[in-house]
């Protein structure tokens, strides 16, 4: 038995797979992969390492049941939840909040997501890329407020004249779970937040916050961690030796600032 195990990293994001194989895998083609993911994932980020994972999943064969435990719901869990979905998997979907169409708008999360043509991409192979630009706001320009009042525009593509859409995340990553609950085999277990992985069983262990109580699931054989910035998985990874982990802040914050019209509805900024 061999595992192997991919992580993609974006700004506040990591994304790890663990798969274990009986047959043998060519190194070389393994390590080809690792670089191709690591040029494309300069271009594409997030999507295309999903697009690695399936190769690689073709390549080693070795998901013959053909099912996959995703921990997290959010952005990244609820799209490739889908994706795999769309691929013939059995998806056990766990996430640690609540059902988010169920509750209010979480702190911190309100402000609203840049949609760009990665997102759309990878939104439209699930067939969810209309629905989500029919609610969008396109925004074309980002505007520059001067100290002395002066407005300045930057506009996003000067060239051809594309725009970003503007979109809720909480609306995103809702439509993208109701979207997921349309595939057969799909199950979603919300307040199970994953507690431990044991890297070589493969063993999940999440705590039920419903009823206080743990469950443990076995036998699997594909676990994508997508369970965000102070990910869970990969501090189980940590535990591994030769494990490498580091995390650097950027010196700056960020606030969320809500300004209403004037009382002839002008803009106030
Ligand atoms: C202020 C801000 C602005 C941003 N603006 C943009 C933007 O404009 N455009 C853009 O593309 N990106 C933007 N991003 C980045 C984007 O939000 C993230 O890349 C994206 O949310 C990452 O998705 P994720 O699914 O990995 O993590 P999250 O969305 O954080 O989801 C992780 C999920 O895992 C669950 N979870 C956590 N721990 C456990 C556990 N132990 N067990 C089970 N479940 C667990 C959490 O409850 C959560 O639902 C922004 C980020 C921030 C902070
Ligand atoms: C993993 O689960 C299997 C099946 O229940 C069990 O036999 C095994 O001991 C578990 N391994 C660990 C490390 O918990
Ligand atoms: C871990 O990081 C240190 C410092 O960057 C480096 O010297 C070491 O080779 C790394 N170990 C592994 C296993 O990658």
């Amino acid at each position: 038995r061999s595992h192997w195990y991919v992580c993609s990293y974006d700004y506040r994001v990591s994304t790890t797979l663990r798969c274990t194989t009986n047959k043998k895998l060519d190194l070389s083609v393994f390590c080809f992969y690792l670089v191709f993911h690591f040029l494309t994932s300069l271009v594409w980020r997030r999507f295309y390492s999903l697009q690695l994972i399936f190769d690689l999943l073709d390549i080693m064969k070795c998901n013959s049941k053909k099912s996959v435990v995703i921990v997290g719901g959010g952005l990244v869990g609820s799209l490739s939840a889908c994706m795999f979905a769309k691929n013939q998997y059995e998806v056990n979907l766990y996430e640690a909040r609540e059902d988010i169409r169920n509750s209010g708008l979480s702190e911190g999360k309100s402000i609203n997501l840049a949609l760009s043509v990665r997102g759309r991409e990878a939104l439209r192979r699930i067939g969810l890329e209309d629905k989500l630009l029919a609610h969008g706001i396109p925004m074309r320009a980002r505007m520059i407020h001067g100290q002395n009042g002066k407005l300045r525009e930057i506009p996003y593509d000067p060239v051809h004249n594309q725009c970003i859409y503007s979109v809720s995340r909480k609306f995103l990553n809702e439509i993208l779970l109701t979207e997921l609950e349309q595939y057969p085999d799909c199950n979603i277990y919300f307040q199970h937040k994953l507690i431990n992985l044991d890297v070589n069983s493969g063993n999940v262990t999440f705590y039920r916050t419903e009823d206080n109580s743990e469950t443990k699931i076995t036998d699997n054989q594909l676990i994508i961690g997508a369970d965000g910035a102070y990910s869970g998985v990969r501090k189980c990874l940590m535990k591994q030796s030769m494990f490498n982990y580091s995390q650097t802040y950027i010196e700056h914050g960020y606030m969320e600032l809500c300004i209403p019209p004037s009382e002839d509805n002008e803009v106030c900024l």
